[in-house]
């Protein structure tokens, strides 16, 4: 155990580039904005200083809006596409113009939670929380300008899980027309059976040009967007973080902040109700452009289980990973290993993902449901056991893929030994 936490801790190590960390040398070589959080979580274990300025570092590169971007550039790098001249946010630290899930709230009340130092989580807590706080408030009007209560990614790479099943009817609708020749980078970094296809990939680019075209304007895109996707693991994670910001604000002080996040998290709670399929017995995506529930066994539908969805529901959920994991040899894969476009090693169709184990298990615990919990939380450090600090793994074989020596993996590992 202690073997695998100080090599976890080698990772991050590895990884820091001083204010923040990359994902992985070489396929990830910038800052990205959920790893980033995530990421901290392992850090506030040995050094709660530099957590904190992992999360300080992101919030400071937040729009005027109150947008956080997916990407942060620091520093240039021809070995990622697309770089900052395919997005052209037009920023002094350039950016992409995209967002990614909101977990910093949650990993900022965790780390203040368990804050060794409290004068400095007090302060540095204090700092962020207007600034996430306005983030979750960009989401709600810029992302559900209708007010439904739910939020709508505007591409795959907002959700993380990039080439998702979910996706790809929508992305039928999303065209290719005058794309461009481009080069991508990121299958001479990765085997390119784990990674999307070329088809995916233009279609990823045409969503950039297309919003570029628009001047990354907030209030435009929404509406503008041939994809705009429901995913409950997005939502969960937005109303998980609105609930732990709301819990933070009591104690610091803020009643106004609490006020409104909690207001928040209970409308988009009732609001998830809207997206339990029955025929698949889990939570699934809605496609807002069609009006239409997406019949995908995908894991962004357990991920729903990151909030405070009713007991009924955690219930169904941990039956559903119970049935998954028998399915694998390690859980939570990351779509139904019995469902014809499975595939056990190609990014977000089948492997499995630490993070988002992570969460699911978390939200297992507070549901109450401690034996599935423990299973994801096992099976989560057998795949390290037999195959090291990778991306993402086969959930049949174990196989490690993607990128090696992966930040947020090790530091949920550290996370869950500690
Ligand atoms: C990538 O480049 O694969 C990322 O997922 C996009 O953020």
């Amino acid at each position: 155990r202690q073997d695998l936490i100080d090599q976890a801790r080698a990772v991050l190590e590895r990884n820091d580039r001083g204010s923040y960390t990359v994902p992985t040398h070489g396929l990830y070589p910038f800052q990205w904005n959920w790893d980033s959080a995530l990421s901290a979580l392992g850090f506030a274990h040995f050094d709660e200083a530099r957590a904190w300025t992992e999360i300080e570092t992101l919030m400071a590169h937040q729009w005027e809006d109150g947008m956080v971007p997916h990407i942060i550039f620091h520093q240039n790098d021809d070995g990622y596409f697309p770089g900052p001249d395919v997005w052209g946010t037009q920023r002094d630290v350039p950016t992409s113009g995209i967002t990614q899930p909101a977990v910093t709230g949650f990993a900022v009340r965790r780390i203040f939670d368990r804050a060794s130092d409290r004068a400095m989580a007090e302060r540095r807590a204090r700092a962020l929380l207007p600034r996430i706080h306005a983030w979750h408030q960009w989401f709600y009007r810029d992302r559900d300008p209708a007010g439904t209560g739910l939020v709508a990614i505007l591409h795959p790479w907002e959700s993380g899980r990039d080439n998702s099943v979910d996706w790809d009817d929508a992305f039928e609708r999303v065209p290719t027309d005058g794309v461009g020749e481009f080069q991508r980078r990121d299958t001479s970094h990765a085997n390119p059976e784990h990674r999307p296809t070329d088809e995916q990939y233009k279609r990823y680019i045409w969503l950039v040009q297309h919003f570029r075209s628009l001047g990354w304007d907030n209030a435009k895109l929404h509406d503008a967007s041939p994809f705009q996707m429901v995913d409950p693991g997005f939502n969960a994670i937005l109303i998980r973080s609105c609930s732990d910001v709301a819990d933070l604000a009591d104690h610091l002080g803020e009643p106004e902040i609490a006020e409104q996040s909690r207001a928040f998290a209970a409308k988009g709670i009732a609001a998830m109700e809207k997206l339990w399929n029955v025929s698949l017995g889990q939570y699934s995506c809605y496609d807002r452009s069609t009006g239409k529930l997406i019949d995908s066994a995908s894991i962004g539908g357990l991920l729903a289980a990151f909030c405070a969805i009713p007991s009924a529901r955690a219930k169904a959920i941990a039956a559903r990973i119970t049935t998954l994991a028998n399915a694998a040899r390690f859980t939570v894969p990351s779509h139904d290993p019995t469902a014809p476009e499975f595939d056990g090693t190609r990014y977000w169709r089948g492997p499995v993902w630490l993070i988002v184990n992570y969460m699911i298990s978390d939200g297992m615990g507070e549901a109450g449901q401690m034996s599935v919990r423990d299973r994801i939380r096992d099976d989560s450090i057998r795949l390290i056991e037999e195959s090291g600090f990778a991306e993402y793994y086969d959930p049949k074989t174990a196989e490690p893929c993607g990128g090696g020596s992966f930040t947020w993996t090790a530091a949920m590992v550290i996370e869950i030994l500690s």
